[in-house]
């Protein structure tokens, strides 16, 4: 059931430090600050190619893969949305390794990206939350998402818990490859040890959040920006609150900004940024003066030290805790869901059934 909340994504939103937290551990070794992956059928160390395929919130955890695995581990990467690749017959070298991102490891699209890459000599891993899935049979191997059944339509707890997965899987390959020192595997194990207390202590928050939402409930439009890993999360952020709350919303890089989407900037669309203080820092916040300028309402979501550093001030900001910037990406998950949340709810949308939507999209 639904417990003490309202609906189950709200549920799900707040399971997320014990889900992420029990993910984490099949993995992290706390004490020595080390990661390891389960035994797989191939060895990471000689992979030379990575494609990462899913859809939707899926394929965001992906891209943030993309991310993470090449800063770590320096190999390349590619990542596609399933059913633009399942017909595009991409070309491929046998030897690669193609990840398959599936919260329900059964979307007819991902699937038949799966059977592809097989069929074409690479090595095929598995992310899943439902162990029995297709998805999770027909690959070679799997990790999986401990987040337990997600009955909300909306991706929510799923989605930082592949997140999890993935910066696991980033760290196990980096130093398969000798890529990483024992030092900066450390200080990632520390960062990820820290996630799930950062995300409860974030969660407190929720009424601040849903403050925000006030205003944002009455747009028609929403514009959320980011740079680096937190570009997906700007994109995932978008899905979110179109999903749930029938506002249309846009993702895009904040570097991209100028080629086009500023045009639509007026005090009437709000312009969500996810912007940590990480080394892309500087850059987002000079787009942020440039929405500030042209009279555009910011919601800055950064940290402290990011929020006091900014020059012009937002129409609303909030300070996360501060975090490695490696692990930003699953912190700054959060109040992206609890804003969609929201600003359903004073929109009085169905939450959980969103129209038109079905949880598992097993035809294309
Ligand atoms: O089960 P999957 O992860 O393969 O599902 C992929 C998408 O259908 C899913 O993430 C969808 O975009 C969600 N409704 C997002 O909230």
């Amino acid at each position: 059931g639904k417990g003490q909340h309202r609906h189950f994504m709200l549920k799900e939103i707040f399971e997320q430090p014990e889900v992420i937290g029990g993910t984490l551990n099949t993995m992290l070794n706390p004490a020595e600050r080390t990661i390891t992956l389960p035994s797989l059928p191939f060895d990471l160390g000689v992979v030379n190619r990575v494609r990462i395929i899913a859809c939707g919130t899926s394929f965001y955890a992906g891209s943030v893969a993309k991310y993470w695995i090449e800063k770590l581990a320096r190999l390349p990467v590619e990542v596609d949305i399933a059913s633009e690749f399942r017909y595009r017959e991409p070309p491929m070298e046998p030897g690669g390794l193609a990840i398959f991102i599936s919260q329900s490891g059964e979307t007819a699209d991902t699937l038949a990206a799966l059977r592809y890459c097989r069929a074409h000599g690479q090595h095929t891993l598995a992310l899943v939350n439902v162990p029995e899935s297709t998805i999770s049979r027909e690959a070679e191997a799997t990790l999986l998402t401990l987040a337990g059944p997600e009955i909300g339509v909306a991706s929510t707890k799923a989605f930082t818990t592949q997140l999890v997965v993935l910066a696991c899987l980033a760290v196990g390959m980096a130093r398969s490859r000798g890529a990483i020192s024992g030092e900066t595997e450390a200080e990632i194990c520390q960062a990820l040890a820290e996630v799930p207390a950062r995300v409860a202590e974030f969660l407190r928050r929720d009424d601040e959040i849903r403050l925000m939402a006030q205003g944002i409930s009455e747009a028609r439009d929403v514009l959320y920006l980011g740079r680096g890993a937190s570009f997906p999360i700007a994109l995932e952020g978008a899905l979110k609150l179109k999903e749930i709350s029938y506002i249309h919303a846009e993702g895009y890089a904040a570097g991209e900004l100028k080629h086009g989407p500023i045009a639509l900037i007026d005090d009437s669309v709000p312009v969500i940024v996810i912007c940590p203080t990480d080394e892309l820092y500087e850059k987002t916040a000079s787009n942020v003066q440039e929405v500030v300028a042209r009279g555009g309402r910011v919601v800055f979501f950064s940290d402290q030290e990011g929020v006091d550093r900014l020059a012009s001030p937002p129409f609303a900001a909030m300070a996360l805790p501060a975090v490695n910037p490696f692990v930003a990406p699953i912190l700054y998950a959060i109040p992206v869901q609890l804003l969609a949340y929201h600003v359903a709810i004073a929109k009085g949308t169905d939450v959980d059934q969103p129209r038109n939507l079905a949880k598992s999209v097993t035809v294309e």
